[in-house]
């Protein structure tokens, strides 16, 4: 145990997707899930490519699955090598989270007894990501003519919402490519295709050599849109032969559309040979690791998953686009298509404000950029302001899909009310841009478009508020809350509270505008027409928003909550589907049983203005009535750190593990589909702001830890106003340096 290597020992079929996801590797540019080089029936191929998007029923747009990189088949003696052919001797995959290198090692006999040693690495270059790096070490126990077949594949499908294939390239182009004067150079491959409806050009390259061994003849192959190198190597009985492919992608989204193959050829002719490219990737890992690792002593399995979800995070995160965001599946399956959620804001983007601010930034001027579909969907709605799309792709528009087949039953169609009613992300975003600033100090980016963020989510929210004549209070009715088992509620504490947060910042943003960045200030007032009665209204609905609460403090998740039926979790034990799927969407909306808990999610978010008593109140009302076990992924590690702060750091530890497990063991049976992100960067918060108490405020910053019993130390990182901080703790001493 090494602390930093993903192994896998036995290969089954049957789990094969969720093993794609847990072996996806990436760069930030793109990513590739774990599938075989030489395929395997029904695998689940893809690369995706940060931002190329492309129509697709009921989704609206979806990621368009890329042309692949990995096929290379081999045949030794005219026997195929696969994985369902022959017998497996030996088989382990490793996934080295240190600089992001998967191996797999294999010995094999074909189905004729030709026994060999295959090692297969990948990586797809964090240093110059438009390149993925694979080779191939072949070992063969008796002299055998071998055979390789490498392509670039661009008949790459995407996986429909029914099962059905959808396909979004058109082909352009391939060959060979030449130089100047009319002559191949170094015979390297290319492809050229585009997205049918967005029309993004993609070229690809390839770049096949034999490093090691006798290349004996190689062959162009000019299957359409599959154009493939052929290679005839001779091996004796135990020598190894090793072949190495090069492929890089450009896009129209990264040069002009003329260039994207010669910038492709340019960057797989650009690597001098694999030790560098593996070397430069390697230092690069290392920069990164260097300000996001968390060391945890005393626990081996919280530490590797640990930072198997930090890798997650790594590998997903753009950093050098602000036109991307992160899918709430990253970009390692076809779930959710590679729509954004607030999943990025709320629980992805603390661990980058706090160790990478600038990947932070690029993800908040995502949104900022696409300010202009959230205040078409305000406008569609009869709203001023800006509201955010609950899922969001490339235009910022609402792609939340209105219907999807039923879950049980493909022929059934169901409702999906998100995109309409599921209004809390507009607040959620303001609250993460706010975040931003307040941990950065960034002033200039703030004065420029975080205000601007702030500012136009608070028009759209006292444009929304609802004014109750009979009560005197605006309302927020119809809305669905993070809690999805409960929709078309009305006043969702969650919503109202942090929507009120929302316009109750935005007039103390306005005045630090005034102050720090008065043209701005100006600029905004006009632009966004802040006049002085819009501002009166804005007063009145901080002042008069409905907050329903009971005498004694507890935060009611939404009005007529405690009408809902009391159901006993426990009753309904033994399961191992979520409440909704063994209750059913009307059945789990009429009990207090919750998908994730709001209100304390709420009590996180906002956690100095509440009283120890009354988190535990509400803790301890609202922790029994949590799906913890199979509702949403994003519960577990924020009950983790509300645990902590009512002082359970055994409790802690257990909602802890299962964020930390739920790829790795995919605990709701769902990771086929891709990485749980949200939950993946909810652990680095669990780890932060629940173990290590960490507290963040303008005027600084205070740590209150809670380790578990067993851990002998934990030690993090993390970034407050351009200062490193270094936190090392244990279970008595608190050290930390930097402040
Ligand atoms: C959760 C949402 C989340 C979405 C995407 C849903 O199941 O309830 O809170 O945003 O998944 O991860």
């Amino acid at each position: 145990m090494n602390g930093w290597t993903v192994t896998q020992t036995v290969f089954d079929s049957a789990r094969q997707h969720h093993h794609e996801t847990i072996f996806t590797i990436g760069n930030g540019y793109l990513a590739t899930r774990g599938t075989f080089e030489e395929g395997h029936p029904q695998d689940r191929r893809t690369t995706f490519l940060h931002g190329v998007f492309d129509a697709a029923p009921f989704v609206v747009t979806e990621l368009a699955n890329a042309p692949d990189w990995l096929p290379l088949e081999i045949f030794f003696n005219g026997a195929r090598f696969g994985m369902n052919q022959g017998t497996v001797r030996e088989f382990e995959r490793a996934l080295d989270l240190q600089n992001g290198v998967l191996t797999r090692r294999v010995m094999w006999d074909s189905a004729q007894g030709e026994r060999a040693t295959i090692v297969f690495e990948r990586f797809c270059s964090l240093a110059a990501p438009h390149l993925v790096c694979l080779r191939v070490s072949i070992t063969p126990q008796h002299a055998a003519d071998i055979k390789l077949r490498a392509s670039i594949n661009g008949i790459a499908l995407s996986d429909g919402t029914q099962g059905e294939k959808l396909a979004h390239w058109e082909f352009l182009a391939q060959g060979l490519s030449r130089d100047a004067w009319g002559g191949e150079r170094e015979g390297n491959v290319f492809l050229r295709t585009r997205t049918f409806h967005s029309q993004v050009e993609l070229g690809a390259a390839m770049r096949v050599q034999t490093t090691r061994g006798k290349e004996l003849t190689r062959e162009f192959w000019d299957a359409r849109n599959v154009p493939t190198l052929l290679l005839r190597v001779n091996a004796e009985a135990g020598e190894t032969v090793v072949v190495e492919k090069y492929v890089a992608y450009f896009t129209s989204r990264d040069v002009e559309k003329t260039r994207v193959v010669d910038a492709a050829l340019n960057q797989v002719n650009a690597v001098r040979d694999w030790d560098d490219a593996l070397a430069e990737n390697s230092a690069a890992w290392e920069k990164e690791w260097e300000r996001t690792d968390v060391v945890i002593e005393g626990d081996d399995e919280a530490q590797l998953a640990l930072r198997f979800n930090l890798f997650q995070m790594l590998i997903a995160a753009p950093r050098t686009d602000d036109r991307v965001n992160i899918g709430a599946k990253t970009l390692s399956g076809f779930g959710y298509r590679g729509h954004a959620f607030w999943d990025t804001e709320i629980f992805m983007l603390p661990l980058f404000i706090y160790t990478a601010p600038h990947i932070a930034k690029n993800l908040l001027n995502y949104r900022h950029r696409l300010l202009s579909g959230a205040r078409a969907k305000a406008k569609a709605n009869g709203y001023e302001g800006a509201q955010f799309p609950w899922e969001s792709a490339d235009t910022g528009e609402e792609v939340t899909p209105t219907w999807v087949p039923h879950y049980l039953d493909r022929s059934k169609l169901i409702r999906i009310w998100t995109g309409d009613i599921e209004i809390h992300i507009s607040a959620d975003i303001a609250y993460a841009a706010h975040q931003y600033w307040v941990a950065s100090g960034d002033d200039a980016w703030f004065s420029e478009k975080g205000a601007e963020l702030i500012l136009d989510t608070a028009k759209f929210w006292a444009a929304r508020a609802e004014w109750n004549e009979t009560e005197q209070r605006y309302e927020y009715n119809d809305v669905i809350g993070p809690d999805e088992y409960h929709d078309h509620v009305n006043n969702n504490y969650y919503t109202n509270r942090l929507a009120q947060w929302n316009v109750q910042t935005a007039l103390e943003v306005l005045a630090w505008l005034k102050q720090h960045a008065p043209h701005e200030a100006e600029q905004l007032l006009e632009q966004l027409d802040l006049s002085p009665a819009r501002l009166a209204k804005w007063r009145d609905v901080v002042e008069k928003m409905y907050l329903p609460a009971l005498p004694n403090g507890l935060l009611l998740q939404f009005q007529d909550f405690l009408e809902r039926k009391e159901v006993d979790l426990a009753s309904l034990e033994p399961r191992v589907i979520s409440v909704q799927a063994l209750l059913g969407i009307e059945g789990a909306n009429e009990t207090q049983l919750l998908k994730q808990p709001d209100v304390l999610m709420l009590m996180y978010l906002l956690q100095n203005e509440f009283s120890h008593e009354q988190v535990q109140l509400n803790y301890d009302f609202y922790t029994p009535r949590t799906d913890h076990t199979y509702g949403s992924s994003l519960g577990p590690a924020i009950q983790a750190i509300m645990a902590c702060q009512v002082g359970k750091p055994d409790d802690a530890y257990e909602h802890f593990m299962r964020a930390l497990r739920a790829d790795l063991y995919d605990v709701r049976g769902n990771a086929d589909d891709g990485i749980h992100a949200a939950s993946a960067g909810g652990t680095w918060q669990a780890i932060v702001f629940g173990f290590g108490g960490l507290r963040v405020t303008r005027d600084g910053w205070t740590l209150e830890p809670r380790l578990p019993k067993h851990w002998k130390r934990l030690a993090f990182r993390f970034f407050y106003r351009g200062k490193p901080a270094v936190v090392d703790l244990d279970n008595e001493n608190a050290k930390t340096q930097g402040t």
